[in-house]
């Protein structure tokens, strides 16, 4: 069995489950490479070579981020059918977020990838608020318990998982895909507090679509903006204005640790039947694994 995972991650929270992914399925001594989409140096002949074909990113206004279904778009059309499945990470458990990838999808449909199984899991906001340690940790925690039993009963077992659509939402998410184009113009729009910029460049030179230049001492945006959040997450001094969404940047990398610190939850009720509904729907996952 070899897989491959082509993955995008703004913040670096799909890219700690992609690794989970590839780390539990060479436990099981499958093959599985990692190709993240914004390196572009995946040689696409290469593909025939694979079982199955995955996608994993972070969920963007209920859509996959606009850099990886157009990523989909250079694939050739193959001569066999190719099963794909997707790992979606967001930060709320809303059936919504399920249909996440149809435009994706379509794009591989048309070359004969087609939908196998798929997998959501919950990791912290880069946007809109900072989950506290705690509620990251736990996340993070479940999460780590989560893909070991995915990977199992995919890849090992053969057993696909399906998550639960709403089928009338196509619309809705279509429509929200101005995300995109708002994207795009709103990053032209970042500023930087040049008192408390210290000219470390992170920003600069991490930035997945190069749209932020340095030239002759001044910061220039493009618009080729994704909202990312890696520039704003990442400034080691809060220096960064996301423009439009700046009253919900989160500025610095959570620590993945359970704390040994107090921390008020100042949210504790956004979304909290959706959170409880997946930490339900996964501790009933890991005790049934348990069981056998
Ligand atoms: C522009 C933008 C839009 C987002 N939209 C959603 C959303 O629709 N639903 C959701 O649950 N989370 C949403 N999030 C939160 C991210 O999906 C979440 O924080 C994810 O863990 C980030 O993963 P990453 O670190 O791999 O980028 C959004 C984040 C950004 C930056
Ligand atoms: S990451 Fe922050 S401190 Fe570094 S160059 Fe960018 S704005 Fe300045
Ligand atoms: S400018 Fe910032 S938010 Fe936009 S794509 Fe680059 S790193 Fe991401």
């Amino acid at each position: 069995m070899k897989i491959v995972l082509f993955y995008f991650s703004g913040t670096g929270n799909t890219e700690i489950v992609a690794k989970t992914w590839k780390e539990e399925s060479e436990k099981q001594n499958i093959e599985f490479d990692l190709v993240k989409i914004e390196e572009d140096n995946f040689d696409f002949s290469r593909l025939k070579e694979y079982d199955k074909i995955g996608f994993a990113y972070p969920i963007h206004a209920f859509n996959a981020p606009e850099n990886v279904w157009r990523y989909a778009l250079k694939f050739p059309k193959l001569d066999e059918t190719k099963k794909v499945f997707l790992v979606m990470v967001s930060g709320e458990y809303m059936t919504i977020n399920h249909s996440s990838g149809e435009k994706l999808l379509r794009i591989l449909k048309k070359r004969t990838i087609f939908l196998e199984s798929d997998y959501h899991y919950i990791m912290p906001y880069n946007l809109v608020f900072r989950h506290t340690e705690l509620r990251a940790f736990e996340m993070y925690d479940t999460m780590k318990k989560l893909v070991p039993i995915d990977v199992k009963k995919y890849l090992v077992e053969g057993v696909p998982n399906f998550t639960k659509k709403h089928h009338l939402v196509g619309w809705f998410i279509f429509l929200l895909r101005i995300e995109q184009w708002f994207s795009g113009a709103n990053g032209k729009s970042f500023k930087i507090d040049t008192k408390k910029c210290i000219k470390c460049m992170k920003c600069v030179n991490n930035c997945p679509t190069k749209n932020i230049e340095f030239v002759d001492g001044k910061f220039k945006f493009n618009n080729r903006c994704l909202c990312c959040t890696r520039c704003s997450f990442n400034c080691p001094v809060d220096a960064f204005n996301i423009g439009l969404l700046n009253g919900w940047r989160v500025n610095k990398p959570y620590m993945f640790k359970k704390p040994d610190f107090e921390e008020v939850d100042k949210h504790p009720l956004y979304c909290k039947n959706s959170y409880k509904r997946y930490y339900k729907e996964a501790a009933e996952k890991i005790q049934n694994s348990e069981k056998i």
